[in-house]
């Protein structure tokens, strides 16, 4: 889908569908009153007989309006537009989306960026109206062969055109475009099942990503290479499976040589069935998305390049299938990490960690900035946070400052959770430097306190994704997130200039 932003005569325009908004106690937008006008007063008049109440995800499509060249008008509730928030505004979005796409409509002028928001600015509506249409868009029909009609050409109206506002619109549409590509591509990624997305079918993805941009430059290290450098906890993993483990590193070099480097780690674990620890039957084959934190870094990549930002961003992908096998883990089994603690695995489905582990000491070798992990890390935090939130936990409240900042500013957000040293105790072990898991509370904090005793030397953030990586039931699907949350925290590492 194309999608650009630009002053559109809406007397004159020949489109398929001007789409308008419509507030509660049926208020008309500004574009709406500006049509209503040409229309001697059509639009009004349908809305005095009761047809649309103004209500989020009610609207209704016009068709001959006098007055105007367009062949329909789609009016979209916009509901209270003072108080409309990331989320609400989306959904206004997703909802002309879908009257569109039923109405075979492939090409539209979309006018919802008019909106008298005190949250969000009209080039923030037009960064979000470019993102929310992405999202709508989406389809996953790779593997099917019906494929449903989508948006082909999406003009979206920005009535201010002064210079300044409309340079920020056009930049409000980069964005938009940037982590729609991102988000889609993270989205591609989580729903592909996990006989064909393996740990080496995501490394050969970096690895064309390498050949699309310039400044990217991708490096994969197989098992060999892995046992080279002491991984012994992320290999203790993949043991118990017949695909082989890949360790993906992606360097973007988008800042000067010397400017160290803000490091992602994704959790890459392709399916995760428990190992030894075996999970039960109901939803198993939701674990395919246990590789959405890599997913979610790898689509971050994709935004970054297209971004093309002032920085080095580098994303790290430890990738393995976690199995029962006679060769697989037990509970019981004592490894040794990159870092040279011992660790004892007393739950083999406590997998994430013993991968992170020994990313994360990977990763003091660039000598980052920042180290953000990504993980699909507990069920936990499903419990705790529920969809909403990704869960947040750091060892620098500066660090979770910013990106609590960046998710606020994005609608991609995260709540902190406490990383205290209190909780550190439950991760003794009688026979090792650790146990792997520490027992039925807090379940979510303790798997950040196993990560934070590899991250002592680094300025480290965690994000668990596991109640928003993914929707189940009837939407079941990959949702791209966080990369909208990472994109908008690397964008404001580059000052304002990337601010709407
Ligand atoms: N990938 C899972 C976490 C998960 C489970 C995410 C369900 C979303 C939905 C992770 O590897 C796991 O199995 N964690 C265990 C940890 C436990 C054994 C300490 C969990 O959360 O049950
Ligand atoms: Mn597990
Ligand atoms: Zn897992």
């Amino acid at each position: 889908m194309e999608i650009s932003v630009k002053t559109i005569n809406l007397e004159t325009v020949k489109s398929p569908c001007i789409v308008v908004g419509v507030s509660d106690k049926r208020k008309l937008s500004d574009s709406a009153k500006q049509l209503d006008e040409l229309a001697n007063g059509f639009i009004s008049k349908v809305l005095r007989r009761g047809d649309i109440s103004g209500a989020i995800d009610d609207s209704l499509i016009l068709h001959n309006v006098p007055g105007l060249k367009a062949e329909r008008v789609l009016l979209v509730g916009c509901g209270q537009s003072s108080e409309i928030t990331h989320a609400k505004f989306q959904s206004i979005v997703t909802s002309a989306s879908t009257m569109l796409s039923k109405a075979s409509i492939k090409n539209a002028v979309i006018c919802l960026a008019d909106l008298d928001s005190k949250i969000l600015s009209n080039s923030m509506q037009i960064r979000l109206s470019t993102e929310a249409l992405h999202q709508a868009d989406y389809r996953f029909s790779e593997l099917k062969k019906e494929k449903s009609p989508s948006l082909t050409k999406v003009t979206l109206h920005f009535a201010d055109k002064k210079t300044a506002a409309m340079k920020k619109a056009k930049l409000a549409v980069q964005i938009g475009n940037a982590i729609g590509l991102g988000r889609n591509t993270s989205r591609d990624l989580g729903n592909l099942p996990g006989n064909i997305c393996t740990p080496t079918y995501l490394a050969r993805q970096a690895s064309n990503y390498d050949k699309r941009y310039a400044r990217l430059k991708t490096t994969i290290l197989n098992q060999k290479d892995m046992e080279k450098l002491g991984m012994g906890s992320l290999l203790s993993v993949s043991k118990g499976s017949r695909t082989p483990p890949k360790f993906i590193v992606m360097q973007y070099s988008g800042g000067k040589k010397a400017d160290r480097p803000y490091v992602l780690v994704g959790k890459g674990v392709t399916f995760d069935s428990g190992g030894i620890s075996i999970k039960s039957g109901a939803a198993m084959d939701e674990m395919k998305f246990d590789m959405c934190g890599a997913a979610g870094v790898m689509g971050t990549m994709i935004s970054v390049n297209e971004l093309n930002l002032p920085i080095n961003v580098i994303a790290i992908v430890p990738s393995v299938e976690n199995m029962p096998d006679g060769a697989a883990s037990k509970p019981g089994d004592i490894v040794t990490s990159m870092s040279g603690q011992t660790i004892e695995v007393l739950n083999t489905d406590a997998e994430g960690r013993l991968i992170l582990c020994d990313a994360l000491t990977y990763s003091e070798k660039f000598k980052p900035k920042a180290v953000i992990d990504v993980a699909t890390l507990t069920g936990a935090c499903v419990v705790a946070l529920g969809a909403h939130p990704a869960g947040l936990l750091s060892n620098q409240q500066k660090l979770a400052d910013q990106i609590l900042a960046a998710g606020t500013e994005c609608g991609d957000r995260a709540w902190q959770m406490p990383l205290w040293d209190e909780y550190q105790d439950q991760l003794k072990s009688n026979f090792a430097d650790m146990a792997n898991i520490g027992g039925r509370e807090a379940g979510t904090i303790t798997a950040a306190c196993f990560l934070s005793r590899f991250t002592k030397k680094l300025n480290w953030a965690h994000l668990d994704i596991a109640g928003v990586a993914w929707f189940g039931g009837a939407k079941k699907g990959s949702t791209g997130r966080p990369v909208p949350l990472l994109t908008q925290y690397l964008m404001e590492r580059c000052g304002k200039q990337y601010s709407v």
